[in-house]
């Protein structure tokens, strides 16, 4: 792909009135990202061939997987090539449909990248959205809720913890990243199934939601104690029976000596070692003695995750937090300041308000 023109055009699309604003992988970063490894361009909305549909973006997922894809192995280079727009998912409606199946002012939910309109055929990517273009029904819920609770983050939490922990009630469940968007709703989903629940977050302040507002039986603010190990026994006297990791590293071996004899894991994800491998894609530091859990993996039962927790959000039982960040242009600091612990609930940009719906 060539390098864009940078800067704003001053031609603007016939069909909308508005341009076509994209973040754009300028360089592989090595460890954390800057800013600079990125660029935002404005160009023309693209108009859409026959077949295939254009859906304007109204919300974007911030996600720590993202790093991944901004590396240089050929698999992340296909999902995010150099100066083509970052991998994301978004909520998006459809404002010009050439496809069959999709009409003007459906909304949609599919990984459609950090760009304000976007190309699609429906038929998503086979490893990161298998599933394809989603209609998202209004009446469940804000549509911003396809992009977690209602979606992939809520999708992830049910599985991890239904079809992989298989929690018995009054077992102990240690959640890392407790007061973020997987983990603010692993704690209560832990909850409404009767676990006794540790979690771990980076501030005093964040341990303080994690508890009072989320529920958890405890929470441990893993920089600020001399010895996690020891703090994780005793916030969990009995043993950890089922360690709920988002973030690998030194946090999943500390929880690591708390395991009881038929402990069950479930490494949904390893946040803390995203930056860690090298800009062509080699890691420095990788688990590889535990499968990582993979949503996808269950996407021919997403319905029936997605009914149970519905009915659940219905219930007044279960909650979502939005962190939401203002306009597109922001969309990259908000990234940078999720990973370094910024976000309380799931972290979101805000693209644009809705004309459709
Ligand atoms: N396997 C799947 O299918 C799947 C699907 C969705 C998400 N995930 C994974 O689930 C995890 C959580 O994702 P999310 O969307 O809910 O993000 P999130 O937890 O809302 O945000 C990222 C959080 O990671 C923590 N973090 C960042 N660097 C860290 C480090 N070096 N050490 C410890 N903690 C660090 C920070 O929390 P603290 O303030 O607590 O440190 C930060 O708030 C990620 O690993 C993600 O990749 C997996």
């Amino acid at each position: 792909m060539s390098k864009p023109v940078t800067g704003r055009l001053q031609a603007a699309t016939v069909a909308t009135g508005e341009t076509h604003r994209r973040w754009l992988l300028q360089r592989h970063p090595e460890g954390t990202p800057v800013l600079d490894d990125f660029i935002y361009v404005e160009d023309l909305v693209p108009q859409p061939p026959p077949g295939k549909m254009l859906v304007r973006a109204l919300w974007l997922s911030l996600d720590p997987f993202q790093r991944l894809t901004w590396n240089a192995t050929p698999r992340n280079v296909e999902l995010t090539p150099l100066y083509g727009p970052l991998a994301g998912d978004i909520v998006g409606e459809v404002i010009v449909s050439n496809h069959p199946d999709f009409e003007v002012g459906d909304v949609v939910n599919e990984l459609l990248g950090w760009q304000s309109h976007a190309i699609s055929d429906g038929r998503g990517h086979y490893i990161h959205c298998p599933e394809g273009a989603r209609k998202v029904d209004p009446t469940l819920g804000p549509i911003s809720t396809a992009c977690h609770v209602l979606g992939r983050t809520g999708l992830t939490v049910y599985f991890s913890i239904v079809r992989e922990l298989r929690p018995r009630p009054g077992e102990t469940m240690l959640i890392s990243t407790a007061a973020g968007a997987v983990g603010s709703l692993a704690v209560q989903v832990a909850k409404i199934l009767d676990c006794h629940v540790v979690g771990l977050t980076s501030t005093d302040e964040k341990c303080r939601w994690v508890t009072e507002v989320l529920g958890a039986d405890a929470a441990i603010n893993y920089k600020n104690v001399d010895n996690l190990a020891e703090a994780i026994r005793a916030a969990a006297p009995k043993g950890v029976h089922m360690f709920y990791d988002n973030v690998g590293g030194p946090i999943a071996e500390a929880a690591g000596q708390n395991l009881t004899d038929d402990a069950r894991i479930t490494r949904v994800g390893i946040a803390s070692q995203y930056s860690t491998v090298r800009a062509d894609g080699t890691p420095w530091v990788y688990p590889v003695d535990q499968p990582m859990f993979y949503v996808h993996d269950y996407y021919t039962e997403h319905a029936e995750g997605l009914a149970a927790i519905a009915e659940w959000l219905q219930q007044g039982r279960l909650k979502y937090y939005e962190d939401i960040i203002e306009g597109l242009d922001n969309a990259m600091s908000g990234w940078l300041d999720m990973m370094a612990g910024g976000n309380r609930g799931k972290r979101l940009v805000r693209v644009a308000e809705p004309t459709q719906v």
